[in-house]
Formats: C-alpha cells, structure tokens, sequence
C-alpha cells in the first residue's frame, strides 16, 4: 500500500505493507492447517472466563460474548480478500488503498448464530443476512436442512457463516453443504465461532480443508451429550435464558 504526497506536485510516494490478518493458524499438527484461532491474549481469556462462569448474569453473558463476537467477525473480514483501489482524498493526493474484492453476506445457523448477527451488522453496514435451520433427524440421526434463506446472489458473495458453537460439526458440514448447492465454492464460506471442539474441527476441516474456520478458543473436547468441555454450557440457554 502506499501514499502520495500531501503536496499534489510532488511526486513522492509513501509505502506500507498491508496490514496481515493478526489471528494465527493453529499449530497443533493434529488440526488441518485451515483453523485459525483469535490471538490468545490475557484479555481474551478473561472475557472467557466470564461467559464460561455459570455465575454470571444474562446481562454480563450478552455484554462479554458480543465483544468477543465482535473480535471474531472483524477477524473473519481480515481474510477477505482485497484488490488495489486507487482513491483521491480531499486534499488532492492520491492515495493507493484497497478494496474489498467482493461482496458478503452472513448466514447464521439457526437459533444460536443469530446471536452474532449484530456483530455483523456493527462493522459492515447493511449487510444481508441469510438464515439455516439444521436439526437432527429423528429417524436417521443424521443432521436435516429444515429451513433456509438466503440473498438472491447469494453464490456471488463471500460468506460468513456464523455458529457460536462448533461440536461434532454436523450442522456446520451440513450448512456448507447446503450453501455449495446454491452456489457458493466451499473456499468462499469463513466459519466463525466462539469456542470449538477438536473433534468437529477434525470432522469440518477434513470434509472441507478450504472453508477457512476462525475460533475464539480451542476447548478439551465433548462429553456424552456432545456438549464442548470446559465449554459454556447451552450457549442459547445462557443467551436467551430459556
Ligand atoms: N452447543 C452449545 O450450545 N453448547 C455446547 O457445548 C455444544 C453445542
């Protein structure tokens, strides 16, 4: 990236590397190489260690997953791909920026993705949101498309698929599933969530190695009832309280 000159007759450019996603890939050798986790910070593991605690209140619990939502999804737009845009500012320079290549749009799986629709929403203005109500079928086990919803274009955008919490990965690689039948390349959908468990990580990165998967942390693993260990809990229990 590089800057003219404030003085539009001068000639003189200024140049800066653009700016590299700050989340890093995992290195754990037993994860496929397209998992990124958010930078593992103090500060990240205190906003876990609130929305974790079963003490904490609805009110705290909303508060502290929508900052770390709100991490996440600025995360996510890091990896969308950008081509030279070249603007002119009001003091007559040039300036040699970047634009975003192509449009996106969130798709939440129903009902905890919904949760991190205003995130979304907070840092890109208008964006269009689908909607993907996956759950077990009864007589098969197996996870069933109930509903969905999406923009028109939707095989024309980037997609960012949004569930806060990834498991075994069913509805995750079922999700994928059906957004390719619309359309979509599988290495256009960026899943994102708050916390994930290495077995859906396994089970997603293998069916998918070029769907890019941004989590907030990385837990043990999943019980019996497949619930992520330490885990939150029912992430939409604590969030809607029901
Ligand atoms: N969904 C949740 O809300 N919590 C889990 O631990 C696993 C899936």
């Amino acid at each position: 990236m590089s800057f003219a000159s404030p003085n539009p007759s001068s000639t003189t450019t200024i140049t800066i590397s653009a700016p590299q996603a700050t989340c890093a890939q995992t290195k754990d050798k037993n994860l496929p190489p397209n998992v990124f986790t958010l930078p593992q910070t103090a500060q990240l593991e205190a906003l876990y260690t609130i929305i974790r605690d079963k003490e904490t209140s609805r009110g705290d619990f909303l508060f502290y997953s929508d900052r770390i939502i709100r991490l996440l999804v600025e995360e996510g737009l890091n990896h969308l791909p950008v081509l030279p845009r070249v603007i002119e500012t009001p003091t007559g320079s040039k300036y040699e920026g970047v634009g975003f290549e192509g449009k996106i749009c969130g798709v939440s799986i129903l009902r905890a993705g919904e949760a991190m629709e205003a995130g979304l929403r907070e840092v890109c203005r208008s964006v269009r949101i689908g909607k993907i109500l996956i759950q077990r079928d009864e007589e098969t086990t197996q996870p069933k498309l109930f509903y969905s919803k999406f923009p028109s274009d939707i095989a024309k955008r980037y997609v960012l698929l949004l569930d806060p919490m990834l498991a075994t990965g069913g509805s995750a690689i079922k999700a994928v599933e059906v957004l390719i039948e619309h359309g979509v390349p599988a290495e256009r959908i960026i899943f994102i969530n708050l916390i994930a468990a290495p077995e859906g990580l396994l089970n997603f990165g293998t069916r998918y190695p070029t769907t890019k998967v941004i989590t907030g942390w990385i837990d043990q693993g999943l019980n019996e009832k497949a619930y992520i260990i330490p885990g939150l809990g029912d992430f939409g229990e604590r969030r809607y309280c029901v």
